[in-house]
């Protein structure tokens, strides 16, 4: 198996005003293609060739660093990509994930508060996350390539707040961008599509 950069599932300029064309065009066409170009060049002689993307992660996480970064932002980007959608986000979540983040996570406006507030406190570069845990939801935050499948979770809701995706369209201002990934970008279809590949 070697890495290959998907095709954004949508145009260039379709997540405007809240994500505009040049900052996917960077972050796609040069940020994500940079991890899979290196990650297929990283995999080689690794002796992980042959497994999945998921498990190159989970076995290069913590052994073999180089790796590790490229094949995780690989894992984040594939899905980030897919977690957004032109007019996303709103309240009207699909039935289970809602009673699911309902029972877990205190209702809709205390996760996505939760959620904002821990990529406004991740430190430097990473993700916010919702993940399964457990069985449960859990709001998770990960520093650089890191994700919840190197601590035991699946994730289902993922949003990159390294400088790159928001510093184009936000500058410094980074708690802007994580409300308007919420609000205006998230694709919760895809998140209840894995959170019920998670649980099943
Ligand atoms: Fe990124």
């Amino acid at each position: 198996m070697s890495f290959k950069l998907p095709e954004l599932p949508y145009a260039y300029e379709a997540l405007a005003p809240y994500m505009s064309k040049e900052t996917l065009e960077y972050h796609h066409d040069k940020h994500h293609k940079a991890y899979v170009d290196n990650g297929n060049k990283l995999l080689e002689g690794s002796g992980l060739e042959g497994k999945s993307l998921e498990d190159v992660v989970k076995g290069s996480f913590g052994k073999n660093a180089g790796l590790f970064n490229n094949a995780g932002q690989h894992y984040n980007h594939l899905h980030f990509w897919k977690w957004m959608k032109p007019n996303g986000g709103g309240d009207k979540l699909p039935g289970k994930l809602q009673a699911a983040i309902d029972k877990d996570l205190g209702g809709l406006a205390k996760a996505k508060e939760d959620f904002a507030q821990a990529g406004v406190t991740q430190f430097g570069s990473g993700w916010a996350w919702i993940a399964v845990k457990d069985g449960k939801l859990a709001i998770m935050k990960t520093p650089n390539g890191e994700n919840p499948l190197v601590h035991g979770a699946t994730p289902i809701l993922g949003c990159d707040v390294w400088e790159h995706s928001y510093y184009i369209d936000y500058r410094n201002r980074r708690p802007d961008y994580l409300k308007a990934f919420l609000d205006h970008l998230v694709n919760w279809e895809y998140v209840e599509e894995m959170f019920a590949a998670a649980t099943k």
